[in-house]
């Protein structure tokens, strides 16, 4: 969990890859929706496109899709999701369907004013979906992503103005689920600021401990 451009994406990539599992990202599977052209693309692009969230009854159907597949039957990381109060009983009830259980919950933070300088120089490739950032973590080739070969990208959602709408949305339907995870004892907060290695290092730790 965090805030728009904390480094969810950034991070559990890492952690999967160390883990052995897949990187369940819902932000993820719906832009490969909307560029496939799918229906649960059409019907995701406007929600995406103003930075709101997308419908409970479609976010359900790709996660129960995705969660079911026979390589997250030994678990898996969940990034982007649940994101409001309704999905996290929507995660309860999958899970409990599944037979599987919530290790943990992991809360990565950074200031505001970090998050719109991550925002800015955010470039994706649009194929693979690997993320770069022009100062950062930028790709050998500038403009190319390193794994594909493709030209890299701004995510239209990345729009100042978007943006705002984005951090608005995490604020008021996202953060409220935080207190509920508390309450129940399995969220772990994770300084996010620092080398994306240092991160990496602190959430496995949290993990460990979860
Ligand atoms: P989603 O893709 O989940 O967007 P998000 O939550 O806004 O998160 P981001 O992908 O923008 O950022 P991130 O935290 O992954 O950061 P990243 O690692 O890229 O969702 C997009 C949209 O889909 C939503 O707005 C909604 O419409 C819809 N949606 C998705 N899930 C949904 C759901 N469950 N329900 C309903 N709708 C849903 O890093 C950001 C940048 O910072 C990169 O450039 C990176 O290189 C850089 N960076 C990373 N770590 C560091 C570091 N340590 N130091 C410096 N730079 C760093």
């Amino acid at each position: 969990m965090g805030m728009p451009g904390v480094g969810k994406g950034t991070q559990a990539a890492r952690l999967c890859q160390d883990l052995g599992v897949p990187h369940v990202s819902t932000g993820g599977i719906l832009r490969q929706a909307v560029a496939s052209g799918a229906p649960l693309g059409l019907r995701a692009r406007s929600y995406m496109a103003s930075g709101g969230l997308v419908p409970d009854d479609l976010v359900e159907e790709l996660v129960v899709e995705r969660l079911g597949r026979p390589d997250a039957g030994d678990g898996f990381v969940l990034d982007g999701f649940p994101r409001s109060v309704e999905q996290v009983a929507m995660l309860d009830r999958i899970l409990a369907r599944l037979g599987q259980r919530l290790d943990g919950v992991f809360l990565l933070t950074a200031s505001p004013a970090e998050i719109i300088r991550r925002l800015g120089g955010r470039r994706v490739c649009p194929r693979c979906d690997r993320v770069y950032h022009v100062d950062n973590q930028p790709p050998r080739s500038p403009g190319v992503c390193d794994a594909c070969g493709s030209a890299l990208v701004q995510r239209p959602d990345d729009a100042e103005s978007v943006v705002r709408e984005r951090l608005e949305v995490y604020a008021r339907q996202t953060l409220p689920i935080v207190e509920g995870y508390l309450a129940r004892g399995v969220l772990r907060e994770v300084n996010g600021v620092g080398e994306p290695q240092d991160v990496a290092v602190r959430l496995r730790l949290a993990v460990g401990q979860a």
